[in-house]
């Protein structure tokens, strides 16, 4: 992720001393200035002392016992500094103070006292949308699938995607963030190093680097590999944000394997993504899982990217779709059939569907690949037509 420029501002030395801490500590933003004064006018020494960081976010603390001020002043800065964000730390008791401070310019108001996490995930929010399409379109995109239930079919889908985006865009890799990594085993890879071997190592993180903790699929699909055995020690959120910095800068496009899990990493990676699928069985368990699952990643910002894959799909009576997706939260956007002896054999064998020629079903998920990239301008149209599964 690229540092993140962050000014603060809180009149209260305390306050200003945490924020600044919680900034830094985040590793995605460092502080570049703070200043105990708020401004007052346009003209006030404050703005131009701030102007010449040209800072990307604006960290503004509004003290409970001078809300007007504060105010004032974000109205100010988030007009004299257009190019800056403005985002406020406050109570999140008061309604009212929010929306004035919305009104006023806020662009995320961050509830006090403020975790590093609440503080990530808003400027990964914000790089994010700074990164929509168009504005920096070398910038890879990111997939990220995510199981309703365990055994779903989530890395069936992650490693056969990946493998469609593979052949048409050459520039494709797989990172593997289930609990336990499955998607080697599907591929026939023996990997030396895992996902954690990357994050553990990210102060040192380059290119060349990170591809030498990549295991390489013959069709050219580069694996960032999963763990091989469980373990309680997470990395910190902040360094998965370091690693997919890294790696938009670097594939056309990644796609995550998170099966089924539901932590922060999930939840940042869901946020930097174009897409979350979220691969379900047309039953009562499993779309009620989704839609408990849509809701748990959601709520960090990524809802109205989440879209519904139905696996093993076919028709059953009674199933009705719009009701399905209203109550999901998310459209069904695509459906797989139910091979499952095409899937487990491919499993067993480490010779992915996309590999096994034209199948019903290897067509489908170059379908969901087409989908995906369909707005994508260095897609060639003939691109698909020409592409084979075998
Ligand atoms: N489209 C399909 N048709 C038939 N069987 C399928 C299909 N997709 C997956 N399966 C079966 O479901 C099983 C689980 O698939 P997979 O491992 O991809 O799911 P997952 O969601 O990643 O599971 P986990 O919770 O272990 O991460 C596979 O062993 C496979 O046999
Ligand atoms: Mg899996």
């Amino acid at each position: 992720m690229p540092e993140l420029s962050v000014a603060v501002f809180a009149t209260d030395d305390d306050q200003r001393a945490v924020l600044q801490v919680l900034v830094d500590g985040t590793s995605v933003a460092s502080t570049v200035y703070s200043n105990a004064a708020l401004p007052l006018t346009a003209n006030d020494p404050v703005i131009r002392k701030t102007q010449s960081f040209a800072p990307d976010v604006l960290l503004v603390d509004i003290s409970t016992d001078a809300v007007a001020s504060a105010l004032r002043a974000i109205e100010l800065l988030h007009q004299e500094l257009p190019n800056s964000a403005v985002f406020a730390v406050g109570p999140m008791t008061q309604p009212q103070l929010i929306v004035s401070t919305m009104r006023a310019g806020v662009r995320e108001y961050i509830e006090r006292p403020t975790s590093t996490t609440d503080l990530l995930e808003a400027f990964v929010r914000l790089t994010s949308t700074r990164r929509k399409p168009g504005r920096e379109s070398s910038r890879g995109k990111v997939f990220t699938i995510v199981n309703a239930k365990g055994g779903s079919g989530a890395t069936t889908v992650a490693v056969n995607l990946a493998l469609a985006l593979q052949s048409v865009h050459h520039s494709t890799a797989l990172v593997d963030l289930a609990p336990l990594g499955h998607c080697a085993l599907h591929l026939n890879l023996k990997p030396t190093f895992t996902v954690s071997d990357a994050v553990t190592n990210l102060h040192r993180l380059d290119s060349s680097l990170l591809d030498s903790f990549m295991a390489r699929h013959e069709r050219g699909l580069q694996v960032l590999a999963g763990a091989a055995a469980p373990t309680s020690i997470e990395p910190f959120a902040a360094d998965f944000a370091r690693l997919f910095d890294t790696m938009v800068g670097l594939f056309h496009y990644i796609v995550v394997d998170a099966s089924s899990r539901l932590d922060s990493a999930t939840r940042l990676v869901s946020n930097l993504s174009e897409k979350i699928l979220l691969i379900a069985h047309a039953d009562v368990a499993s779309l009620w899982s989704a839609g408990r699952v849509a809701q748990y990643l959601g709520e960090s910002g990524s809802r109205d990217r989440f879209a519904l894959v139905l696996n093993r799909y076919r028709k059953v009576a009674g199933f009705n779709e719009a009701e399905t997706e209203a109550a999901i939260g998310a459209p069904v956007l695509w459906r797989i059939p139910n091979q499952y002896f095409a899937v487990s054999t491919a499993i067993d064998r480490g010779v992915p569907l996309m590999q096994q020629g034209n199948t019903e079903i290897a067509r489908s998920i170059s379908g969901l690949a087409e989908y995906l990239t369909k707005d994508d301008l260095e897609v060639k149209r003939t691109a698909w037509s020409l592409f084979k599964t075998v």
